[in-house]
């Protein structure tokens, strides 16, 4: 079967991790990858033995099926218009854009150019989020609140150090982290809104926020509280709880899932399941076959939510 190629721009943290995901795919092919950094380029291209192009026009002239966009979110809308103009089918980073007014663009010349669109949001294609919905579908009761408690000893944390990352123009917790879960929670209940917020920020007009707690509720009235720190005596913890009448599930660290029942103590779930990859998932939209993608009108509406936390 023919194999679906991709070209690769931005060759960072998760540029790299996306050019492993292609390797270890047989279906895919690397058509080429692209960074400005060109010394990382050249890295990535010895480590990997993989083609790599000197401008973003080379990459795109190579017409790869789909186009992945690894580059700091400022960078994201450009790039899209450049790939929608090739008709070549976009797979974004999250954030969708710098900023709502920048996904608004990226929505509309993907739908103008007629091509497919799909995030990287890799939570949604691990075990645990198989195995959180398979727990909230038997023996909840009620649903009656939704909790995100994310907390982070420094931001940024010590793996992800780069010229962006801690800034206020494009980095931040806000951006990085509540993408994921936003997108997860709108997958299980639909629609949030944001009812009060309270985000703190730095003196230091150039750095980005260190706290904020919300309000939010789901289009089925579940109240939603959300709460962020940097900066703080803890260890690094995301919990993302749904609280129901009659058990408790906890996504844990991206990875873990517990449960709790009343007057018993949380239990953690483990499952062999290998639920299906997100490019094999982009490789059968384009083979007109059923996949699992998140597409940039839904990273819209959670770039929607981010904007109005940082406010
Ligand atoms: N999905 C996830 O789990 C996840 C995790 C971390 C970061 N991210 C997102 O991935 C994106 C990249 O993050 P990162 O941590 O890899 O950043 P990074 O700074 O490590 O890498 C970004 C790379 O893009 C290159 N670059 C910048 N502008 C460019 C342009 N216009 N054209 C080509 N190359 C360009 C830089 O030289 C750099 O090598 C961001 O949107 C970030 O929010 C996603």
């Amino acid at each position: 079967m023919t194999k679906t190629t991709i070209g690769i721009i931005g060759t960072g943290v998760v540029g790299e991790r996306i050019i492993n995901q292609a390797l270890q795919n047989v279906h895919y092919e690397i058509a080429a990858i692209f960074d400005t950094n060109e010394a990382r380029t050249a890295q990535l291209a010895s480590k990997y033995n993989v083609p790599t192009t000197n401008d973003l026009q080379a990459l795109l002239n190579l017409k790869p099926d789909w186009v992945y966009i690894g580059t700091p979110p400022v960078s994201h809308a450009t790039l899209a218009a450049e790939i929608a103009k090739h008709g070549l089918h976009i797979l974004s980073e999250k954030p969708l854009a710098h900023d709502a007014e920048d996904g608004e663009t990226m929505v509309r010349i993907a739908n103008e150019a007629n091509v497919q669109t799909a995030m990287h949001f890799p939570l949604m294609y691990g075990a645990a989020v198989y195995q959180l919905k398979q727990e909230l579908a038997t023996g909840m009761g009620n649903i009656t609140c939704i909790e995100l408690h994310t907390y982070f000893p420094e931001w940024p944390r010590k793996w992800q150090q780069n010229p962006w990352i801690a800034s206020r123009e494009q980095g931040g917790f806000i951006r990085e982290i509540f993408p994921h879960y936003l997108q997860l929670t709108h997958h299980l209940f639909g629609d949030v809104d944001i009812l009060a917020h309270e985000t703190t920020y730095p003196e230091n007009e150039a750095l980005c926020e260190t706290g904020v707690s919300a309000l939010a509720k789901t289009a089925s009235g579940i109240p939603m509280v959300m709460n962020g720190l940097a900066g703080i005596g803890q260890e690094e913890r995301i919990d993302f709880k749904i609280f129901g009448t009659e058990k408790v599930v906890t996504l844990r660290n991206w990875s873990e899932v517990y449960i709790s029942k009343a007057y018993e103590p949380e239990v953690k779930i483990t499952s062999d399941e290998t639920p299906e990859t997100m490019l094999d998932a982009c490789r059968k939209v384009l083979l007109g076959e059923e996949a699992f993608v998140v597409p940039f009108q839904e990273g819209l509406k959670v770039q929607r939510w981010i904007d109005e936390l940082l406010k």
